[in-house]
């Protein structure tokens, strides 16, 4: 089971784990996902029932799975972490579900990934808390019908359109994140430097907010390289000259973004005139997997407007230019014979 499940949210900075909130009020921003989410668990518990069904989708380090500790939290429930990947086999599927006692939350992050067969058993299980495996293989093979206690599966995906429909219609709620605003950064930052011991201004939270790409993960991160820089200088309060100095030294520019982003625009600047190029052509010119630039690094490009999708590819927009120090009218796109 080891190999399944994690009691523990996953969290690729463990040192982070105390400074998730854990209830709806402590948690900052996506007030309307919040709202819909008290008024489900206000009603499930007034009913005596467990809550729905949640999907939670969109990109990465927007809370999902801190919304999912809140749930369980604020439910009652354990909650039990996996990943679609990791279950592999419906037996897998079994062994997870069967463990769950009533009320209990089952967190299954990266959603989209799970196997196909896999998936086909979680259907009757969130349905009607069934599960029917095959046993055996050949002639001899035979369904088994196993009931699990009533839980909710907190679902997580980076992208809601990778879902099948027949597993997002089992939804009761599907919740879409969205970028955050610079004032609720602003204000992560600043619970989270609470609870991390160092003194910051609101100038230098909104320093950092700015430059955290809607992200709250990017925002706690940062806060945390700029406090090394504090406490290398024996300093227990963040200063506007340590925040631009670190900034500095991590090569993050006023609106963010780091190398990796630039190269990505750059590679459109260069390779392709400023575009349109096709993500696979793009992926292999700078040298990472398609995947990583659609689901990572493209969304905010996108949502920044560094970026901008058309029908035949991404095209480089007037900011993504300013962002690596060139212009849109360079003399290289005056080849194409623009006139205007
Ligand atoms: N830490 C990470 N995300 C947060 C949020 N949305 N609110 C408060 N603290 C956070």
């Amino acid at each position: 089971m080891g190999r399944l499940l994690s009691s523990e949210p996953q969290n690729e900075d463990e040192s982070f784990v105390s400074i998730r909130p854990l209830s709806l009020d402590e948690y900052i921003g996506q007030e309307n996902v919040k709202e819909r989410l008290s008024v489900a668990i206000r009603a499930a518990k007034m009913r005596g029932e467990v809550l729905d069904h949640v999907l939670l989708a969109g990109p990465p380090g927007l809370g999902k799975t801190t919304l999912a500790t809140i749930i369980a939290h604020e439910t009652g429930g354990k909650l039990h972490t996996t990943s679609g990947p990791v279950i592999e086999r419906q037996g897998d599927l079994a062994a997870v579900l069967t463990s769950l006692a009533s009320g209990d939350v089952l967190f299954i992050d990266e959603i989209h990934r799970l196997p196909h067969a896999v998936e086909e058993v979680l259907y009757s299980a969130m349905e009607d808390y069934k599960l029917d495996i095959l046993v055996g293989k050949g002639p001899g093979a035979r369904t088994v019908r196993l009931s699990v206690n009533p839980f909710t599966l907190v679902g997580a995906t980076t992208r809601s359109g990778l879902l099948t429909p027949p597993l997002r219609n089992r939804f009761g709620m599907v919740l879409e994140l969205d970028f955050y605003k610079i004032e609720e950064l602003k204000n992560i930052v600043k619970r989270s430097a609470k609870i991390l011991g160092v003194k910051i201004d609101n100038t230098c939270a909104s320093e950092i907010a700015k430059r955290s790409r809607g992200t709250p993960r990017v925002a706690n991160r940062l806060l945390k390289r700029i406090r090394d820089f504090a406490t290398v200088k024996s300093k227990d309060e963040i200063t506007l000259e340590i925040v631009d100095e670190a900034f500095e030294s991590m090569k993050i520019d006023k609106y963010g973004l780091d190398e990796t982003d630039r190269k990505i625009l750059k590679r459109i600047a260069h390779d392709y005139r400023g575009g349109p190029v096709g993500l696979n052509s793009l992926a292999a010119s700078v040298g990472m997997e398609a995947e990583t630039i659609s689901e990572v690094y493209e969304p905010y490009l996108l949502q920044g407007g560094f970026v901008a999708r058309t029908s035949r590819g991404r095209v480089l927009t007037a900011k993504g230019y300013s962002a690596i120090g060139e212009s849109l009218i360079s003399t290289e796109n005056f080849e194409f014979g623009s006139d205007s």
